[in-house]
């Protein structure tokens, strides 16, 4: 596995899966460089803290990093090259071009200038790896709508695939915010997944999530359509902890 840190360096040719991370790795994201090594040749993970997409300074300086353990995840699941550049390589002094996601749906609205950051340095991860394939997590639901519309909207040849949400063994899908959560949270956290699971039958999923959230106040419930499939997605507080999650209620995860 080479480690690449500088884009002049970065010779990996097109037509990889790229799997593109903050790194604090879990296995929501051993899922993702799974799905890429069965489907592609060459596999590239990308390991950036990207400061474009927190909208709270707060969560960028208290962004879990461990690189050494991310990069012995990486080596152990088959990743042949890790790019993970300094803040400066992916925006130089001078830097001043910004991708506009458009409509963003209540979690963009939850989090001013968040897409923005997320598809500017995605579609520079596109531009400089030019994969074929990008794996995506299904748990964020909009930010696979965003890709997936980018890619559509700029011409980008990258197939936008979506890997199922990776829950543990007590329900509540894997962040890496949820090491935040101490015992009596997370407790409480885990009415998201069953309302949300609970709701996906229902004739109102949007109401019937809402009615089961056992006191918490959501941020919002809303179907989210990603072309392929609709699911039900909620955002939550829990203490100072934002929780996102969400639930299949049609069509495909693919
Ligand atoms: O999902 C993430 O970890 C990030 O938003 C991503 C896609 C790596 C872009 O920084």
């Amino acid at each position: 596995m080479r480690v690449v840190r500088a884009i002049a360096e970065l010779d990996v040719a097109p037509g990889s899966g790229l799997v593109p991370t903050m790194g604090a790795l879990h296995d929501g994201h051993v899922a993702l460089l799974r799905a890429a090594r069965v489907e592609n040749e060459t596999v590239v993970m990308s390991l950036f803290v990207n400061p474009a997409q927190f909208d709270e300074q707060q969560d960028l300086a208290g962004y879990p990093r461990d690189e050494a353990r991310d990069l012995e995840v990486a080596e152990r699941e088959g990743v042949d090259v890790v790019f993970a550049p300094a803040t400066e390589e992916l925006y130089p002094s001078g830097f001043a071009t910004w991708v506009d996601a458009g409509e963003t749906g209540a979690e963009g609205a939850a989090r001013p200038g968040h897409f923005r950051g997320v598809a500017t340095v995605c579609l520079k991860l596109f531009n400089l790896i030019r994969p074929e394939r990008a794996y995506f997590g299904q748990k964020d639901a909009q930010q696979v709508a965003v890709m997936r519309r980018l890619a559509r909207d700029l011409n980008v040849p990258v197939e936008i695939r979506i890997v199922p949400t990776v829950r543990a063994a007590d329900g509540l899908a894997l962040s890496s915010r949820n090491a935040r959560l101490s015992a009596e949270e997370r407790d409480r956290a885990l009415a998201l997944p069953r309302a949300l699971a609970s709701a996906s039958g229902a004739p109102d999923p949007v109401a019937a999530a809402r009615a089961s959230l056992n006191g918490l106040e959501p941020e919002y419930v809303e179907v989210l359509d990603l072309g392929d499939a609709k699911v039900l997605a909620a955002a939550i507080r829990v203490g100072s902890t934002r929780l996102i999650d969400n639930v299949l209620l049609e069509g495909e995860i693919r």
